[in-house]
């Protein structure tokens, strides 16, 4: 247990610190991984110490967490100040110093930046010259997603984080990666000898991540303009959970290995070429039978957005183990459903013995991971069907574990945790983040969009990417 802390929060009264990052503070103070704290929120508009605190309670409360633990969380300090330039930084720096020594507190400072990219680079270079990054005990740096723009602003921020900061106090965030579901992708693969036999180009066929919502972008149009799916998902949560998967066995469960293992994934994929991929944009449709607006009639979306909602993508991964296996990444919004999964495709039996018409498409063993709503696994075994003829039906294995993660921490709580463990194993290191741009960004610039209506599975066009049985992306 981590004895006190002082979180510094810039960003405090975001959307993102009022939904998740805000009540899992107060999570992490209930469940005792921390014993005092003091909170400092950061902004850019002028607030007062009693206009932040109702915010604050405000949040906990909308996260249904009752009040005699949201009265522990107010027995720390928590007070808030404005910046806007070198010197408000400097008072900020003096101000939780001072706060520190009056409260009794050590100096152990989590420097939390939920911030847009835009701002990081000031941020940093704001903590650096006012000594805010250079409290009495350990200065943690934790940077939200996503991280730059792009990979020349991926680099140039690292570069102006490692000035102040040692790698080894860097944590940026991709809270995909302390999701249950996702952080037993490795255990699957790992503690079940059985799979990682057949975890290779010599058994699988294809492999395809999807991560679909049926949400649109109401109420976050202004940051999602800026963002779009490659930026907001693709290169990130995707890039992630591509890399559990594909990754080799670590050679121990330390944050280095494994995130060693994970970076080779992203450095052996093959540049993605203009066929490589298919973006989209919504349209007008229903969810529901809710009528939901197109992208571009949503409000703060500009009339000329180039926006994609929607990417899909066909990567190569150039190594040993996966040479000439397709991995198919989509993602959108307003999709027929929230759904994230992995499917596994397994080659069909070399000779068809049981095929009575056409190829024996339906014999393929089939796995599929899903992380979320409904978690649980899938494999499809093929049968005899009953009856004189030798006919073969595919029949579910099916596993949910659902009920078991009642009551787990969320992603976010998670990831609080580690960072006042100083486990990096759950974040993204620096070469790992360029990396995923290196591979990313090119779809940038792409202005060959493709429309879908909401509630529908996304272009038709994205199937053109699917070049292995069964020449289309699972539905949805
Ligand atoms: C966020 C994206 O990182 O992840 C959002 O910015 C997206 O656009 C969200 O909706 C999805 O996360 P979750 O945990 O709700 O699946």
């Amino acid at each position: 247990m981590t004895r006190d802390v002082t979180f510094v929060v810039f960003g405090a009264t975001g959307h993102l610190a009022r939904t998740k990052l805000l009540p899992a503070l107060a999570d992490v103070v209930m469940n005792e991984s921390v014993q005092r704290h003091a909170l400092v929120g950061i902004g850019s508009q002028e607030r007062t110490d009693e206009d932040f605190a109702r915010i604050v309670h405000d949040s906990l409360a909308d996260a249904g967490i009752d009040a005699s633990y949201r009265d522990r969380f107010f027995s720390g300090r928590i007070i808030y100040r404005s910046v806007s330039d070198a010197a408000s930084f400097e008072t900020v720096a003096t101000d939780v110093d001072t706060l520190e020594r009056e409260g009794g507190l050590s100096g152990n400072r989590v420097l939390y930046l939920a911030v847009p990219p835009s701002r990081l680079d000031p941020t940093v270079e704001g903590i650096r010259t006012s000594g805010l990054g250079s409290g009495r005990g350990w200065n943690r740096l934790v940077v939200e997603k996503p991280f730059g723009v792009d990979l020349e602003s991926a680099i140039a921020s690292n570069h102006e984080i490692h000035r102040a900061f040692a790698e080894h106090d860097v944590f940026r965030i991709d809270h995909f990666l302390a999701k249950e579901t996702v952080r037993n992708l490795l255990v699957f693969r790992f503690a079940n000898s059985l799979f990682e036999q057949v975890w290779n180009r010599r058994h699988v066929a294809s492999i395809e991540i999807t991560v679909a919502e049926s949400a649109g972008v109401d109420g976050r149009a202004a940051y999602y303009d800026e963002s779009g799916a490659v930026r907001d998902m693709l290169q990130n949560h995707l890039a992630q959970i591509l890399t559990l998967i594909a990754m080799e066995p670590p050679v121990e469960m330390s944050a280095e290995a494994i995130r060693s293992e994970k970076v080779k994934v992203l450095q052996s994929a093959r540049p993605i070429s203009h066929d490589d991929a298919v973006l989209g944009r919504y349209t007008r449709g229903a969810i529901d039978g809710i009528q939901v607006p197109g992208y571009l009639a949503t409000e703060h979306v500009p009339a000329d957005s180039t926006t994609p909602t929607f990417a899909a993508v066909r990567v190569h991964i150039d190594n040993w183990r996966w040479q000439g296996v397709p991995f198919y990444l989509r993602t959108g919004k307003g999709l027929t459903r929230r759904l994230t999964e992995v499917v596994v495709r397994f080659h069909k039996p070399p000779v068809c013995l049981f095929h009575t018409e056409g190829d024996c498409q339906g014999h393929q063993n089939v796995l599929r991971l899903r992380l979320q709503p409904d978690e649980g696994f899938e494999l499809l075994i093929g049968v005899k069907r009953p009856g004189d003829d030798t006919e073969i039906g595919q029949i579910p294995l099916s596993v949910s574990y659902d009920e078991i993660l009642d009551g787990a921490p969320t992603a976010y709580e998670t990831l609080l945790a580690d960072i006042l463990q100083g486990d990096q194993t759950l974040f993204v290191r620096s070469d790992e983040v360029e990396a995923s741009w290196k591979l990313f960004a090119p779809l940038l610039n792409r202005s060959d969009i493709y429309s879908y209506a909401v509630g529908t599975d996304g272009p038709f066009s994205a199937n053109d990417l699917v070049t292995t049985d069964p020449g289309v992306w699972s539905a949805l």
